[in-house]
């Protein structure tokens, strides 16, 4: 194994996070499906699909130097949510939390000078930049609609996704 036991346990504490963030993801997802939301919701189960993904990158990288993979128990997550502001402001809170996980990993692998991992890190790094600026940008879009027009965050979603993806 190229990569030390500590680092090795940290990836591995890492994929956990991942997975707690996926199960966050489902749960807040249910909780603004059950609103009626549908284009609001379907974005949240994408969302936590790439989390799922990013555990799995990890997990692939923990086999690819030759660490051994250990999932741990994954922490409960909320399903008490009160209105969708408060749902996107908890994924916020979320995000940031994972973005001082994946800067500690990145100062641990330096620290180690261990290149490999912290070029594996980088992804991540620029990731959660995205990550904190589309969840910001939603919360802000979601605070300036108001409850009585959430239905126009939805309409938005829904423009900006066909101009993306233009049939
Ligand atoms: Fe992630
Ligand atoms: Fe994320």
């Amino acid at each position: 194994m190229i990569i030390s036991k500590k680092m090795q346990d940290s990836l591995n504490e890492q994929v956990v996070h991942e997975l707690h963030s996926h199960n966050a993801y489902l749960a807040i997802a249910g909780f603004i499906d059950s609103l009626g939301l549908k284009v609001l919701s379907r974005r949240f189960f994408e969302q936590a699909d790439e989390e799922r993904t990013h555990a799995l990158k990890i997990i692939n990288f923990i086999m690819d130097v030759g660490a051994t993979v250990a999932v741990g128990a994954i922490p409960t997550t909320t399903n008490k949510f009160k209105t969708v502001e408060e749902a996107v402001e908890a994924s916020l809170k979320q995000e940031e939390r994972v973005t001082a996980q994946i800067n500690n990993l990145m100062a641990l692998a330096q620290k180690e000078k261990d290149y490999a991992t912290a070029s594996f890190l980088q992804w991540f790094i620029d990731e959660q930049v995205e990550e904190i600026a589309s969840m910001s940008d939603l919360l802000s879009l979601i605070r300036r609609a108001g409850p009585a027009n959430i239905l126009l965050v939805e309409d938005r979603i829904l423009r900006e996704e066909s101009d993306k993806h233009p049939t």
